[in-house]
C-alpha cells in the first residue's frame, strides 16, 4: 500500500511511528562504497607475515584480498578504498592488471587462465589506496578514507576474517542496512548481530 499527496507518494514501509506521531524516513541511499582497512602488521601470524601481507596468504587458489573483493562486488559495491602501508605492496599489485602476464598467456593459448586472471578485478569497480602511515588502529585506518567517503553510507571490510555466506554477508547487511537505516555489525556468528 502506499500513500499519495498531489506531490510524493512514499512505500507504507517508509512510513514510522515515532511517540504516536507518524513521521517520513528518507529513502535509504545507496551503500556504493567499501573500505578495506588492510594496513595492519598482521603480528598474530608471523612468521607467515613477515615479508608477506596477512591479507595475501592463499586459501586454496587465491589470496585472503579477493573474497572480500568478490563479496564487495557481489553486493554491488562500486569504490573500494583500501587503506594501506608500504609493507602491503602486494595488495595493490594484486589488484591492478599483470599486462605483461596477460600477453604471454594470450601468446601461449591459455585463454582459461586469462579469463580467471581477468575476472580478479571486477568491471565496474573502481579502487583506491590511501596510505595509513602508520599502524594507529583501525578507527584510524578507517578514518583514512574519510576523504573519498564524503557523506555517503559505506560499508568496512575486514579482508582477514573470511565468511562464507549465501547470499554473501555484505549483501545481506546492505539489504538490512535498507531496512533499517541504522548502523550494522556482522560477525562470524550472524550477520546483522546489532544495531548500533
Ligand atoms: P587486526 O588487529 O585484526 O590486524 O585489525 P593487525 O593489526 O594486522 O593484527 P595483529 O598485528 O596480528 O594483531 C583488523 C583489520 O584492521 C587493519 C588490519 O590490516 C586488519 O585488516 N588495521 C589494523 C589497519 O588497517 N590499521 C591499523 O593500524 C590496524
Amino acid at each position: 500500500m502506499s500513500i499519495s499527496t498531489a506531490s510524493v507518494t512514499v512505500n507504507r514501509k517508509d512510513v514510522l511511528s515515532l511517540n504516536g506521531a507518524a513521521s517520513i524516513r528518507k529513502p535509504a541511499k545507496a551503500v556504493r562504497k567499501a573500505v578495506f582497512p588492510v594496513a595492519g602488521l598482521g603480528t598474530r601470524f608471523l612468521p607467515a607475515t613477515k615479508a608477506v601481507a596477512k591479507e595475501m596468504l592463499p586459501i586454496v587458489d587465491r589470496p585472503l584480498i579477493q573474497y572480500a573483493v568478490d563479496e564487495a562486488a557481489a553486493a554491488g559495491i562500486e569504490e573500494i578504498i583500501f587503506i594501506t602501508h608500504r609493507s602491503k605492496r602486494a595488495i595493490e599489485d594484486h589488484m591492478h592488471r599483470a599486462v605483461e602476464l596477460e600477453n604471454e598467456l594470450a601468446t601461449q593459448g591459455k585463454h582459461a587462465s586469462l579469463k580467471m586472471l581477468r575476472q580478479l578485478t571486477p568491471s565496474g569497480i573502481h579502487f583506491s589506496f590511501v596510505r595509513q602511515e602508520e599502524p594507529r588502529g583501525l578507527g584510524h585506518a578507517i578514518y583514512c578514507a574519510r576523504h573519498l567517503i564524503g557523506n555517503e553510507p559505506f560499508a568496512v571490510l575486514l579482508p582477514d576474517d573470511l565468511i562464507d555466506g549465501e547470499p554473501p554477508v555484505l549483501a545481506q547487511m546492505i539489504s538490512q542496512y535498507e531496512q533499517t537505516l541504522g548502523s550494522l555489525l556482522g560477525d562470524t556468528v550472524g550477520v546483522a548481530a546489532a544495531r548500533v
